[in-house]
């Protein structure tokens, strides 16, 4: 089965808090917290690049498999925010490792653009012409925010999460991948950087609303399909690890398998909406803290711009 043999994350330093946004925004701490479930999220100052989040990421991830760069056949990077369009984030980020001689490149899918690298390298790992892949969901995303624009800035944070996939005979590994997008709804939340805009209209839009209905039942959809795939039911889990976009939408998919809220795990609070970042951050917290066993059978699921949306059944170890 092909499994995650390394998982590593890596904030920035620097965090924002509700409060911050009060002495520019017209917001406050009560209006964000309720309605998102965010308390701080995490900057990356200028000089510190998407790639710089991907590359101590990477690192941590390496480690924990016991690897080094060389031992590394393919990088894919999920991400919105790129250090530049060319060359990818992947190509700069296998660079500054030290790898040479790698297959590299980036994927678009917003959100949940980990799980789509996740059935990607999946599927590349079980032809059985790469030994190790690592894949990185990754953002800077508050580099393209409209500070003025209070009903995105204070949503999203930047951060990395990186896993080295591996297949091997063992009992462990990902049991299912869902992976689903709707083009016809990208109007709805959009990041305006590229040829369709001029140079210097860069920023975040969305129709929140519009966007939460969807995400709740999408979220909800991917959830029931990764099951599916797995032949499994709600019961069997023993973790959900939903995108961290907003604690209701994550209440709705709770509600939406019937789970006790002690399997959910959560940590929008401290992180806001890391996009791409969110799945990985949070499976490597969950290791971090012991909370993620042997054996546990974990459904990571997630939505976000194109809409795309996707999810995966994965049995740890
Ligand atoms: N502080 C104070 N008021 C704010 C605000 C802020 N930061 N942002 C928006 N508002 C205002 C709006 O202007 C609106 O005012 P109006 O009624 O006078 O026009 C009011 O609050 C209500 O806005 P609304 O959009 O209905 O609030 P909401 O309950 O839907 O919550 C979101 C807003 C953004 C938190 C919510 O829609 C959401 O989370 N959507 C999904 C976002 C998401 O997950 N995106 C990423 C997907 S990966």
């Amino acid at each position: 089965m092909v499994r995650i043999k390394g998982i590593g994350a890596y904030a920035p330093k620097s965090e924002l808090h509700n409060r911050d946004f009060e002495r520019f925004l017209d917001t406050s701490d009560e209006w964000i917290f309720s309605r998102s479930g965010i308390k701080s999220r995490r900057i990356s100052p200028p000089e510190q690049r998407t790639s710089d989040l991907a590359v101590e990421a990477s690192k941590k991830a390496l480690k924990r498999a016991g690897l080094s760069v060389d031992d590394v056949d393919m990088v894919i990077v999920a991400t919105s925010s790129p250090d530049t369009l060319t060359p990818s984030t992947a190509c700069i980020t296998a660079a500054k490792l030290g790898m040479d001689k790698v297959p590299c490149f980036d994927i678009s899918a917003a959100c949940p653009g980990f799980l789509y690298a996740l059935e990607i390298a999946t599927g590349l790992l079980q032809t059985g012409k790469y030994r190790h892949i690592l894949i990185v969901g990754v953002e800077s995303g508050t580099k393209f925010i409209d500070w003025e624009d209070r009903s995105t800035a204070v949503l999203f944070g930047d951060g990395a999460g990186a896993a080295v996939l591996t297949v091997d005979e063992g009992p462990y590994g990902v049991l299912s991948t869902y992976l689903q997008g709707d083009g016809r709804l990208g109007e709805l939340l959009k990041i305006e950087v590229g040829t369709a805009y001029p140079p210097g209209s860069w920023g975040v839009r969305m129709r929140g609303r519009e966007v939460f209905r969807n995400a709740v039942v999408q979220m909800g959809e991917a959830a029931v399909k990764a099951l599916q795939l797995a032949n499994l039911k709600a019961e069997d889990l023993d973790w959900l690890v939903p995108h961290q976009a907003n604690l209701r939408i994550i209440e709705a998919t709770r509600q939406r398998l019937n789970l006790p809220r002690e399997k959910v795990y959560v940590n929008i609070e401290r992180y806001g909406n890391t996009s791409a970042a969110s799945i990985p951050l949070a499976l490597e917290e969950m290791l971090e803290r012991g909370l993620l066993k042997e054996g546990d059978t974990v459904l990571a699921v997630s939505f976000g711009a194109g809409f795309t949306w996707a999810s995966a059944v994965i049995r740890w170890g």
